[in-house]
């Protein structure tokens, strides 16, 4: 009897959640879909891969679109739309701020902070952060790169031996201590220090927050408690919250002193050392000093910088040298052009430099369009929403914004759309018709606020190595890059960044 009752109860609840549904299921049937398409799981099967094959999938439903003009697919009971036009992007991304559901499992580590908050709160927080970003500010930063890319350069030189390594380790230790020194002001010393237990556990936890968006067995809160992942999840949560508490509570007793003026040093933080204020002490004057925001608000911004900013950067600077790596005769071309600009001294990069170095930027950009470290960013359909392009998005289904579809489309970019040009971007070539055919740190009200930070950071480190080294890779024959790729939150290379170093003067 009660198991007749609750197949009756679940089939009138199947019944009506069909039927309240029944416009989405309606306008999604006029949007083209892949055929592998399975009853009650939709495209779940092809994420069922390792991080490479999810990329592969995202990729190749990423060229559906480019064919279709959109794209859908229902992840079970979810349906999500695959664009990559970018008049249509630019409207998905001024009108759907809310970002999805599956960000949730970040929101475990860096609370509300702006990246991934419900815009209720991520748009209070976005004003208070803005001004810290203005570029004035951020060019003060330079000191910085200017002296880690210089470490950096200097601790490779014992594996510059011809032999094939990772430069990964190495290069999230940089980005790293940039951005502790710039958002806190503490020196982290993770490039001393790889085995810095900050570093560690920040890796750990990403790579646990991964594996609960794709394994949907590990999403319910009481599944996740079962599996060995849930303790590294606390055990790394506890060593960040810990160290961002320990700096933020230092701050307050610093900034307390400072008012008295008589400034109190700590020494175990090398806080003194900051030359100019972290974006710590930025978001406690601007948030309105002791009653702004509290300590946990802080926390969550700090941390918020903290992970959208180191291995997004360190991605970036190792796409770089694997295209150098590829192409010698750009990377030639690039090293003659920092000769130009530094000769054989031995100076410190400075803001000066940036506006000389044009080569340079048109490698990190070109690189950044072929492989954009967030390939794909999704948000939430509120309303229905009707795209320029005359499909309508329904209310309640996902929409996956796909940066790395719309670098690639050849509407966009040319038949050549694949090829590694950098002299695309020179300014009598460079035309962009529309904003998001190019947008590597997104577009619209929710873009990467550390842009011009982020390539700042990345030009630093790529000029730095390859005024000293030169990378060695496997040339490439066809002028179209070829590296496999994964997809962990950011896409990565799937060798972990192997490349080869040769110096090219006494360090
Ligand atoms: C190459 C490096 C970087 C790339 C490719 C990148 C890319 C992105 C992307 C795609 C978004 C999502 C925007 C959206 O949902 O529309 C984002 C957001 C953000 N990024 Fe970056 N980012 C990089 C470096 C940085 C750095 C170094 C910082 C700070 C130090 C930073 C701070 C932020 C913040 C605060 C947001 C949230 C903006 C908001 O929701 O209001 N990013 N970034």
């Amino acid at each position: 009897m009660i198991l007749y009752l609750l197949v009756i109860v679940a089939v009138l609840w199947t019944v009506l959640f069909k039927l309240r549904r029944r416009r989405m299921y309606k306008l999604a049937a006029l949007i083209p879909g892949p055929e592998e398409e399975l009853p009650v799981i939709g495209v779940a099967h092809s994420f069922l891969g390792d991080a490479e094959g999810i990329m592969s999938a995202l990729q190749y439903y990423s060229y559906g679109s480019m064919q279709h003009g959109i794209f859908r697919g229902w992840l079970g009971h979810i349906l999500y739309f695959l664009v990559v036009d970018p008049v249509d992007l630019e409207m998905v991304l001024k009108t759907c701020l809310e970002k999805d559901d599956l960000h949730r499992f970040i929101r475990k580590v860096i609370g509300f902070g702006g990246i991934f908050a419900p815009v209720s709160i991520w748009r209070r927080r976005r004003k208070i952060l803005m001004p810290a970003f203005s570029p004035k500010i951020v060019e003060k930063f330079v000191e910085v790169f200017s002296e880690q890319s210089e470490k950096l350069s200097k601790r490779l030189a014992d594996s510059a031996s011809g032999e094939d390594f990772s430069i990964w380790p190495f290069l999230s230790s940089y980005t790293l201590d940039s951005v502790c020194e710039t958002a806190m002001g503490v020196k982290m010393g993770a490039q001393e220090n790889p085995n810095s237990p900050f570093l560690a556990s920040m890796n750990a936890l990403l790579n646990v927050v991964c594996e609960r968006i794709f394994h949907l067995w590990l999403q319910p809160d009481w599944i996740f408690k079962l599996f060995p992942q849930y303790n590294i999840h606390q055990d790394c949560i506890g060593v960040l919250h810990g160290f961002t508490d320990e700096v933020i509570q230092k701050k307050r007793e610093e900034l307390k002193n400072e008012q008295r003026s008589q400034p109190e040093v700590d020494k175990q933080f090398d806080l003194q050392d900051y030359r100019t204020k972290s974006f710590l002490d930025m978001l406690i004057s601007l948030s309105g000093g002791e009653r702004g925001y509290n300590n946990e608000e802080l926390r969550e911004e700090v941390l918020t910088l903290t992970i959208a900013g180191t291995d997004t950067s360190a991605v970036a600077i190792g796409n770089t040298l694997k295209i150098l790596g590829k192409y010698p005769k750009i990377q030639e071309k690039l090293y003659a052009e920092l000769m130009e600009v530094f000769g054989e001294t031995k100076r410190p990069l400075v803001k000066e430099d940036y506006t000389k170095l044009k080569y340079l930027d048109r490698v990190v950009k070109e690189t950044l369009r072929l492989f954009p470290p967030v390939p794909f960013i999704i948000r939430k359909v509120l309303t229905d929403t009707k795209l320029p392009s005359g499909h309508v998005l329904p209310a309640g289904s996902g929409v996956v914004v796909s940066i790395w579809g719309a670098h690639r489309d050849p509407k966009y970019w040319g038949p050549d759309a694949e090829n590694f040009d950098p002299d695309r971007f020179l300014p009598e070539r460079f035309n962009l018709v529309n904003s998001c055919s190019f947008m590597p740190f997104s577009n619209g009200p929710r873009n990467c606020l550390g842009y011009q930070y982020a390539l700042m950071s990345v030009k630093a480190a790529v000029s730095a190595i390859v005024k000293n080294y030169k990378v060695v890779g496997l040339e490439e024959t066809s002028p179209a890059p070829k590296m496999r790729v994964k997809l962990e939150i950011m896409m990565k290379a799937v060798d972990g960044y192997q490349i080869s170093l040769e110096k090219r003067t006494s360090l």
